[in-house]
């Protein structure tokens, strides 16, 4: 782990620090000594102004790093337009303001991939931000998001605020949210996968044709880039934040499938929408600017993943579970996809 001179001993208001992100954010800026502290929901509701510039008052931060959002997978993002886009441009923009107007020494900004445009060029360049549209499902939370990056760099100009701007391509790994509601598409078809071995399902049915791409990031990866731009990051440009690997969400299926050992079939339900056609970040400014290179494996980073949800399930399981639900089997996409 890299020393982190500039954040030991900091005050760093993490919003967000008790989510799934947040909570390895807040880990790693601890373990470089830095003194976070977390404005729960229930506490500050970071869409009010009040509930804002109590939450600086009570933390004093010299550091924000701001996490806090209404996020989820496409069902999530289709079902709430509406809500994904007030909840998380409110509280950004008011934020950062109050932020600026509190003498915070430098605010951390946290967007999304799904900022990009529907069509850009792979791999996403940070210069092709601003090329198209966002696909439409998750156009709203991006356009929220992104318009922080507006904000940060204007408040660069105009008030000398040093505001960044990190763009994390699709996180995945330990404390993920498994809500079948809301959640994204790794945790989702783990928890499918994982259902279906334990109940002797002979097939499990996945959203879409598969054909769409994504990229994905071991959150801990994630968390350490956070924490060396918070540490080493000065500037107007945003960054991309990835481990510069695509694979297709039909190989993502058979992965999980191998490494759980489940030989059933996935049947695709076409009539789900696949969301973005294909993803994947050019990650070259990340590495140059403030040293960040993903360092989990893809299938190590799932395999994590998938032990701690099989854990944290095993007390509700049912009989069926008397197999073992994670095999020691190298993946060799031993799942034939339906026709
Ligand atoms: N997950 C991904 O794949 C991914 C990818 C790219 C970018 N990101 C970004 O990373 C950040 C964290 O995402 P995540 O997946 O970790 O989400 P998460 O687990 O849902 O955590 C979000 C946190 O936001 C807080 N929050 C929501 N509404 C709030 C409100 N009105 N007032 C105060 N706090 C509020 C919640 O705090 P409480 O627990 O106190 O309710 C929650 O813990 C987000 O900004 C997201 O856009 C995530």
């Amino acid at each position: 782990m890299r020393s982190l001179t500039a954040i030991a001993g900091a005050r760093v208001m993490v919003t967000g620090g008790a989510g799934f992100l947040g909570s390895h954010v807040v880990a790693r800026l601890e373990a470089a000594g830095a003194d976070a502290f977390v404005p729960r929901s229930r506490d500050y509701d970071l869409r009010e102004k009040d509930a804002i510039v109590r939450a600086l008052a009570d933390a004093r931060p010299e550091i924000v790093v701001h996490l806090a959002a209404v996020v989820g997978g496409i069902g999530a993002n289709r079902a709430n337009p509406g809500r994904f886009f007030y909840d998380n441009a409110m509280m950004g923009i008011q934020l950062m303001e109050q932020a600026r107007l509190a003498g915070v020494r430098k605010f951390v900004g946290v967007a999304t991939v799904c900022a990009y445009p529907k069509f850009a060029p792979l791999p996403f360049r940070e210069d092709d931000l601003w090329a198209g549209y966002p696909e439409e499902t998750n156009a709203p939370y991006g356009l929220a998001k992104k318009m922080l990056l507006v904000q940060a760099q204007a408040y660069r100009e105009q008030y000398g605020f040093n505001a960044i701007t990190l763009l994390p391509v699709n996180l995945y790994g330990p404390g993920d949210n498994f809500d079948p509601a809301s959640s994204h598409v790794i945790p989702a078809l783990i928890r499918k996968v994982v259902e279906a071995k334990r109940t002797g399902l002979d097939h499990i049915t996945a959203w879409g044709t598969g054909a769409a791409s994504r990229e994905f990031l071991y959150v801990e990866d994630a968390a350490e880039a956070i924490a060396l731009a918070a540490e080493r990051y000065d500037a107007p440009d945003p960054v991309n934040i990835g481990a510069g690997r695509e694979i297709s969400i039909r190989e993502l299926v058979q992965t999980i499938a191998d490494i759980c050992g489940y030989h059933g079939d996935v049947r695709w339900d076409a009539s789900q929408p696949d969301g973005q056609p294909r993803r994947m970040l050019d990650i070259t400014r990340a590495r140059e600017r403030f040293g960040f290179e993903a360092r989990t494996g893809f299938e190590a980073g799932l395999r994590r993943t998938i032990e701690w949800y099989v854990a944290k399930t095993a007390s509700v399981s049912r009989p069926a579970a008397a197999s073992p639900v994670i095999e020691n089997v190298p993946p060799r996409h031993q799942v034939r996809p339906a026709a």
